[in-house]
């Protein structure tokens, strides 16, 4: 059987980008047969970046109810919280004790944040960053291994990550000497790799250029009037290629309807048509899975109950594979 993986970290309310370049793969890949998914709410990334309790806490509730809302099969599918598997943080450990901190180095977030403290002007370049941004493709590694992952469906920007997490596999299993880790791949939608925002940028919870899965009917429409487009007039041929809005149309729509959109867009199709034919698609996709998310939300201890299952689930792999691991060290019981 094949294992699927992933995780969203719980920082702010999922947004489209998210549905389409993980949720959406990972739970369609969770539908095919010999799969056994796993898939987890990154809630110790989070805390990277998020250090207001309440809103970690308000979006660790909104991710799972999302993740429910979309038709998440919890009795086929594996679905916890990555802080209810303390093994994860021991392998964590483990697993820094391995990685070369170069590696580290060059992680794009961490020299991102570097980038900006040059940029600042500041006389030290890892002013700011904690050990936990640091560290964070390592607990990322730690996620993705512990459960022996085959397939990871991300987006783009996790390439990297993916990479990294095999390369420290790599060096475990030739330290110890033993095939511990399976090699896992990222699983990147060819389609849309990457979902812009509404500026046109890469949609991202940092850039503030969402639009949230769940949002409600009016706000959907506004903030697709709200998607930068270029000042070609109704009646003027308009190009799809490099056109945020065609590329959010294709996430959603059939390859019937993409193929009429494109000659739309010939035919010269105006801005605001080509926005309320989006917005008619989107809505009539998440309506009822947006109807479905509220009424969740207002059952946590429900919600609960799936997720105190799946950690359940998760550490009666945990558990076994970490011992197995710290003998591999040799950190195991005396007798
Ligand atoms: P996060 O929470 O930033 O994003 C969750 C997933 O959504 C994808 N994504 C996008 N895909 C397409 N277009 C976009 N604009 C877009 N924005 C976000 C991300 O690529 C990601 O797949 N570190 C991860 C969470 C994580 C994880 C893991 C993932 C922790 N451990 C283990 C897989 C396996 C993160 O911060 O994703």
């Amino acid at each position: 059987k094949t294992r699927v993986l992933t995780g969203i970290t719980t920082t702010g309310i999922p947004h489209l980008g998210n549905y389409v370049g993980a949720i959406r793969p990972a739970i369609r890949a969770s539908k095919e047969e010999n799969t056994e998914p796993f898939f987890f709410l990154a809630d110790l990334h989070a805390l990277i970046k998020a250090q207001d309790p309440k809103r970690v806490a308000e979006s660790r509730l909104d991710i799972a109810a999302t993740w429910l809302a979309l038709g998440l099969d919890t009795d086929n599918a594996v679905f916890y919280r990555q802080s209810d598997v303390p093994e994860i943080t021991e392998l964590l450990w483990l697993l820094s004790c391995v990685c070369a901190k170069g590696l580290m180095n060059r992680a794009h977030a961490y020299k991102a944040a570097v980038a900006d403290n040059d940029a600042a002007g500041s006389p030290d370049p890892d002013r700011g960053v904690t050990m936990g941004l640091f560290s964070y493709p390592t607990l990322m590694a730690a996620d993705i291994l512990m459960f022996k992952a085959n397939r990871v469906p991300v987006g783009r920007d996790q390439i990297q990550h993916l990479e990294m997490a095999r390369d420290i596999a790599g060096r475990f299993n030739h330290i110890y000497k033993g095939d511990y880790f399976v090699m896992p791949e990222a699983e990147v939608d060819t389609r849309v790799q990457q979902l812009n925002g509404l500026d046109g940028r890469k949609m991202s919870k940092s850039y503030n250029n969402t639009i949230p899965l769940f949002c409600t009917e009016k706000q959907l429409l506004k903030l697709i009037r709200k998607i930068k487009t270029n000042s070609l007039e109704p009646g003027e041929p308009k190009e799809t290629e490099g056109c945020s809005l065609f590329q959010l149309y294709s996430a959603f729509a059939t390859d019937d309807q993409i193929a009429d959109m494109q000659q739309a867009y010939a035919d010269g199709i105006g801005w605001g048509d080509a926005k309320n034919r989006i917005f008619e698609l989107l809505n009539e996709t998440l309506k009822e899975p947006r109807q479905r998310y509220h009424e969740l939300l207002e059952d946590p201890a429900h919600i609960e109950s799936i997720m105190k299952k799946g950690a359940e689930r998760a550490r009666a792999e945990a558990v076994p594979f970490m011992d197995e691991l710290r003998r591999a060290v040799g950190i195991a019981p005396f007798a």
